[in-house]
C-alpha cells in the first residue's frame, strides 16, 4: 500500500528538477520524475534522494523514461516543453510546445484518470486549453501556473521598495502570463493600507514594467528562464491540492462564465483544495484594469484558437 500521494513531474530540466526539489524539501509525498532523456530523470531523483537523506525526509523520488508511468498519480505536473531563448517570446513556443503538452495528457487520460494536472510549460495559458481539450477533464482539475510567480515577484517588488516582510504585501495579477498580465493596483494592500497611499504612481508604474519584464530580466541575466521561483510555486500548489488548504492562489483557470468570459484560460484568482479549483474568485477591479484584463482575454482567446486548431483539436 502506497502510504503517500505520489506527484508525477513530467519534465526533469531545471524547472521539474526544480518542482521536484521544493516538493521533497515539503516532505509532503512521493515524488517521480519523467523525462525522454535517458538517465536524466533517473539521475536527478537519486540525486534529490541523497538530499532528503542528508535532510532526514522521509520521502520516495524516483526518475522514469516512461509516460506510463503517471499511473497512481495523485497530482501531475508538466514542466516538459522547450524553453524560451533569449529574445524568444513565449507565444512563439506555442504550436511546438502545444505538441508536446497534447501528447503528454493523452497518456495522462490513458493512464490516471482521477489525477489534478497542473501545467507550467509555457505559454501556460494557452496550454492549459490544449491540456483541458486533450484530458477531457472538468475544468476544475486542470490549473495553469505562473500567477503565483507573477504575484510573487510583484509582492517581492513592493516589499524590497518599502523594506517590509512579503507576508505583508497582499499583491495580485490577473490576465495573461506574458506581456499581457495586469500587476492589480486597485486590490494591492500593504500593511492592511491601498498601496496608492505608500507608493508613488511612478514607483507603481516602474514595479509594474519590473513585473512584466521578470522572466526576460532572469533569461538575460543568467541565459535561461527562471526555475527556482516556479518550483517554489508549484510545491506551494501542490500542497493546497494535497493538504485540501482551501487557500485563494493565483492560477490560470477556464472561465465559465467569470468577469463574463467563457471558455478561455486566463489568470485569476481561485480557491485551490482537494479537489483541484473550487472556486474562481472574481475581484472588484478598476474601469482601466478591466479593460485591460478583457485585452488580454481576447488575446489569449484568437492564439488558443490557433493553436488548438494547428493541433487538430479545436
Ligand atoms: C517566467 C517564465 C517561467 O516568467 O515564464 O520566468
Amino acid at each position: 500500500m502506497r502510504s503517500r500521494p505520489l506527484v508525477t513531474i513530467v519534465g526533469s530540466g531545471r524547472v521539474g528538477t526544480a518542482c521536484a526539489l521544493f516538493l521533497m524539501m515539503r516532505g509532503i509525498c512521493d515524488i517521480r520524475l519523467i523525462d525522454v532523456v535517458q538517465g536524466l530523470p533517473q539521475g536527478e531523483a537519486l540525486d534529490i534522494s541523497h538530499a532528503a537523506s542528508i535532510l532526514g525526509i522521509d520521502v520516495n523520488v524516483e526518475g522514469s523514461n516512461d509516460l506510463k508511468d503517471v499511473e497512481g498519480s495523485d497530482v501531475v505536473v508538466i514542466t516538459a516543453g522547450f524553453a524560451r531563448k533569449p529574445g524568444m517570446t513565449r507565444e512563439e513556443l506555442a504550436i511546438e510546445n502545444g505538441k508536446i503538452v497534447r501528447d503528454i495528457c493523452e497518456k495522462v487520460r490513458e493512464h490516471a484518470r482521477d489525477c489534478i494536472v497542473i501545467v507550467v510549460t509555457n505559454p501556460v495559458d494557452i496550454m492549459t486549453s490544449v491540456a483541458i481539450r486533450t484530458l477531457g477533464f472538468p475544468r476544475e482539475k486542470v490549473i495553469g501556473f505562473s500567477g503565483i510567480l507573477d504575484s510573487g515577484r510583484y509582492r517581492y517588488l513592493i516589499a524590497k521598495k518599502l523594506n517590509i516582510s512579503f507576508r505583508s504585501v497582499e499583491a495580485y495579477v490577473i490576465g495573461q502570463h506574458g506581456e499581457k498580465m495586469i500587476p492589480l493596483i486597485s486590490n494591492c494592500r500593504v500593511c492592511g493600507l491601498p498601496v496608492t497611499k505608500v507608493l508613488s504612481r511612478e514607483e507603481l508604474d516602474e514595479i509594474r514594467t519590473r513585473v512584466i519584464k521578470a522572466g526576460e530580466e532572469i533569461i538575460k541575466l543568467k541565459g535561461w528562464s527562471a526555475s527556482h521561483a516556479v518550483g517554489a510555486g508549484v510545491s506551494e500548489l501542490v500542497e493546497d491540492i494535497l493538504k485540501d488548504r482551501r487557500k485563494l492562489e493565483n492560477v490560470s483557470v477556464m472561465l465559465r462564465g467569470e468577469y463574463g468570459v467563457d471558455n478561455v484560460v486566463a489568470e485569476v484568482l481561485a480557491v485551490v483544495g482537494g479537489e483541484g479549483v473550487i472556486k474562481v474568485v472574481e475581484l472588484e477591479m478598476s474601469d482601466e484594469e478591466r479593460k485591460a484584463f478583457q485585452e488580454a482575454v481576447e488575446w489569449i482567446r484568437e492564439l488558443t484558437k490557433k493553436v488548438l486548431s494547428s493541433l487538430g483539436i479545436a
